[in-house]
């Protein structure tokens, strides 16, 4: 029986959060040492299409749950390939992304899960499933856990590049002249993104102008980001993960177990650090030379943290 697998890696957004909601630029990489796999195999005749998911001990049937995210992500991808009655099918689907982390769990579980429907629908042929279609689909299943998403989570999960990322626009592989290396690691705290982009709405709209100057701060730091990494200037990268992570402060969005972490990653020698994704928990990131990685990791796992990932930006 011909068992189709697929897979999507975790990102990490490296500076520009929130901000890229509002229409600045934002860094974002992909993360392969984490990732979410999807199987499919034919079922028995009349047994239907199902989805279990054992991490998050989930089981659903497309045709019970069609608001479910993980149907909606199947339903989705099999409207793209014409396939028009619901199909026979077991699909599982499992990742080893922290979930509720900032690290794109939930759009890496759609977009393997996409790319294993479409393709399973064109066996026998090894055709790659087309990056633009499967995008268009992450998109729309992100849509279901946060009303607004800038659509950085999908775009960096869906194409595995690092990316220069401006909300309607065709999003830009930028330069890395010297490879740098992050420590990424998770306060454990479950955070829901849909919930810390309302809370960062409702203050806007009531302090527009505060708000916005924020937000400018921040596409700053991106921007002065963007050009140290395009020049090779690593050096630069920590003060300015310090100087982002001062403004996300100010939007209310960073957190005890996330500032801890952060003053110990830095005391244990990383030249910066800040939280990654929508905040309120979820994980941080700290970049940090190679002679302090095992230090920094060490003093993040004795500090609490829950797991701790090392991985190496333009390797
Ligand atoms: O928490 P995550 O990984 O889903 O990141 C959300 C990033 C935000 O900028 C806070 C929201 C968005 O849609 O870009």
């Amino acid at each position: 029986m011909t068992i189709t697998t697929a897979t999507a890696p975790g990102k990490v957004i490296l500076f520009g959060e929130h901000a890229v909601v509002y229409g600045r630029a934002a860094i974002a990489v992909p993360v392969t040492k984490v990732k979410a796999t999807a199987t499919v195999k034919d079922a028995p005749p009349r047994a239907g299409c199902t989805i279990s998911a054992p991490d998050i001990d989930a089981c659903v049937r497309l045709s019970d749950s069609p608001t479910d995210p993980l149907a909606v992500a199947v339903s989705l991808a099999l409207a793209e390939t014409g396939i028009e009655s619901e199909p026979d099918w077991q699909l599982a689907v499992s990742s080893s992304i922290p979930i509720a982390g900032g690290m794109g769990s939930g759009a890496a579980v759609s977009a393997a899960l996409a790319r294993a429907v479409l393709a399973h629908s064109a066996r026998p042929s090894r055709h790659t499933p087309d990056p633009d279609t499967v995008n268009r689909i992450v998109y729309a299943t992100e849509k279901l856990h946060h009303a607004n998403p800038s659509g950085i989570d999908n775009t960096v999960v869906v194409y595995e590049q690092p990316v220069w990322f401006v909300r309607g626009q065709p999003p830009r592989v930028f330069d890395i002249a010297r490879p740098f290396h992050l420590v990424i690691a998770d306060t454990g705290v479950a955070s829901s993104t849909g919930e810390v982009v309302s809370d960062v709405r409702r203050a806007w709209q009531q302090n527009t102008d505060k708000y916005e100057a924020i937000f400018d701060g921040i596409a700053a730091t991106a921007e002065a980001a963007r050009r140290a990494i395009a020049a090779g200037n690593v050096d630069a990268l920590g003060p300015l993960m310090q100087q982002n992570q001062r403004l996300l402060r100010q939007l209310n969005v960073s957190a005890h177990q996330l500032d801890h972490l952060i003053a110990i990653a830095e005391e244990a020698g990383a030249s910066g650090a800040k939280l990654s994704g929508a905040g309120r928990g979820g994980n941080l990131i700290a970049v940090v030379e190679t002679e302090n990685l095992e230090e920094v990791t060490q003093a993040l796992l004795a500090g609490g943290a829950a797991g701790v990932v090392v991985t190496e930006v333009g390797a």
